[in-house]
């Protein structure tokens, strides 16, 4: 492998700041389709296309035919999320830079450099015995609507013997996973208004409701101190993980005091204390406070009360709980919760079902091959606590989705300074290479 001309290339791919949620980026985001086009036709890929018009394109392809060989879906996404806090970046985020083995840029580890990996690996060495088809989205990062109604109009293009998705990490430096769920998500915007227009905070206050106020005494109605959300219904269809599992994830090399000191870097953890952190992050369903907008917030002061308040808020989902219901639990609850002087609404702005997936298939094993060759240890099973949209989608043909990725636990997704250790770049291609190869010795044939 020419090291040197993998990291140009993938660095050209890092540089095109391709953020799905912004507008001003949409050149962006389809210069980004166009550079995975070209390297699937670098491939030799066959019927290279851009599906899906509304916004950005899910890139497809089809490798050279193999007869009688498996087809095995590769899926990634080229965008990335904005990445605010400018200030708060060593390097800037669309200038990929190798400091100490590891590449800084936005999309480094979620998900360009692992999608990156997932390609260059299948010409490291040699073709492998495989029917590839790739399904690259641009919109992960708000929903990817523009892919489920692809795949609601043309489900038979996730037809194939095995599904692999490689946009998550190790659990810990060494310790390559493989994953059995994904929370789901439901992300949504509570507005409260409790008068026509602002008012002067002397000629009214005290006698007038103030929006900012009933907002934040709603949103602590919904989830108290102790992590409990009080949402009515909310944990009715979650499920605990066996003991079995709960068992195994004592032996992970996860300790909750280096998870808050190294991880969090604050000073304390919450949630329900009842209930280990791992559990906590992994199969429980949370409800977080993104934003809040409305009210004054500029220079300066000025006395006035706020007519109006928004909340961005979401909650992650867990199995067995259903988008659907989640969404008309939360507008039941706002409705209940709120004063009858206190006109609240939500409008709900993208979502996901939790995903399950049974590690019963061959191909399992033979990622775990894979990994244990190149690292010395195969994957252990792990549940993740982000979210991918459209895994169930990916699913619904009956191919077994293979979870897993490249990155480790401290890349900083999503947030100042995201990097991608060049190691485990290297090993990855590897990995993967080696899984296409041990895919292509189909041992059904
Ligand atoms: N790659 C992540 C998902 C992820 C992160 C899985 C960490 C496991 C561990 C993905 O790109 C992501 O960020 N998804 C969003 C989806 C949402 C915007 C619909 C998420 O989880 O917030
Ligand atoms: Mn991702
Ligand atoms: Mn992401």
């Amino acid at each position: 492998m020419d090291r040197d001309r993998l990291l140009r290339e993938l660095s050209e791919f890092l540089r095109i700041p391709s953020v799905s949620t912004l507008p001003v980026h949409n050149q962006d985001c389809r210069r980004a389709a166009d550079w995975v086009a070209a390297e699937l036709r670098r491939l030799g890929c066959r019927n290279v296309d851009f599906l899906g018009s509304e916004t950005h394109p899910v890139v497809w392809g089809e490798g050279p035919k193999v007869p009688g060989a498996p087809t095995l879906l590769l899926y990634g996404h080229y965008d990335v999320q904005p990445p605010d806090p400018l200030g708060e970046w060593t390097t800037p985020p669309f200038e990929p830079t190798v400091r100490d083995g590891r590449l800084y840029a936005r999309g480094a580890a979620d998900d360009k450099g692992q999608v990156f990996c997932l390609l260059k690996a299948i010409d490291a060495r040699g073709k492998p015995a495989v029917n590839f088809r790739f399904l690259i989205e641009g919109e992960e990062e708000f929903g990817s609507k523009v892919l489920f109604d692809l795949l609601k109009r043309e489900p038979q293009r996730v037809a194939a013997d095995a599904v692999l998705v490689a946009d998550m990490s190790y659990v810990a430096p060494g310790w390559p996973a493989v994953y059995t769920t994904l929370r789901g998500l439901c992300y949504g915007e509570i507005t409260v208004r409790t008068s026509k227009t602002d008012l002067h905070s002397g000629e009214y206050g005290g006698a007038a409701p103030n929006a900012h106020e009933e907002l934040c005494r709603l949103l602590t109605r919904l989830k108290s101190d102790d992590g409990q959300i009080n949402i009515p219904g909310f944990y009715g269809a979650v499920k605990r993980p066996s003991k079995a599992e709960l068992a195994a994830w004592k032996k992970l090399p996860f300790k909750e005091k280096d998870f808050l000191e190294k991880r969090v870097q604050g000073k304390g953890l919450v949630g329900l204390k009842r209930y280990s952190v791992l559990e906590r992050l992994w199969a429980l369903p949370t409800f977080e406070i993104h934003g809040i907008l409305g009210g004054f917030t500029g220079e300066g002061a000025k006395t006035v009360i706020p007519a109006e308040a928004t909340a961005k808020v979401s909650m992650r989902l867990v199995p067995n709980q259903k988008l659907k219901t989640v969404e008309r639990q939360l507008a039941a609850a706002v409705k209940r919760f709120a004063p009858k002087y206190v006109t609240a609404t939500v409008r709900f702005l993208h979502g996901a079902d939790p995903a399950q997936i049974k590690l019963n298939d061959a191909s399992f094993q033979k990622l775990d091959e894979a990994f244990k060759s190149v690292l010395g240890r195969g994957t252990v099973p792990a549940r993740a606590g982000g979210s991918i949209p459209v895994v169930p989608a990916l699913a619904s043909a009956g191919a077994p989705v293979i979870l897993t990725g490249i990155g480790l636990p401290d890349d900083r997704l999503h947030a100042p300074n995201e990097k991608l250790e060049l190691k485990q770049l290297w090993d990855g291609i590897e990995v993967f290479s080696k899984f296409y190869d041990l895919l292509g010795k189909n041992d059904a044939h």
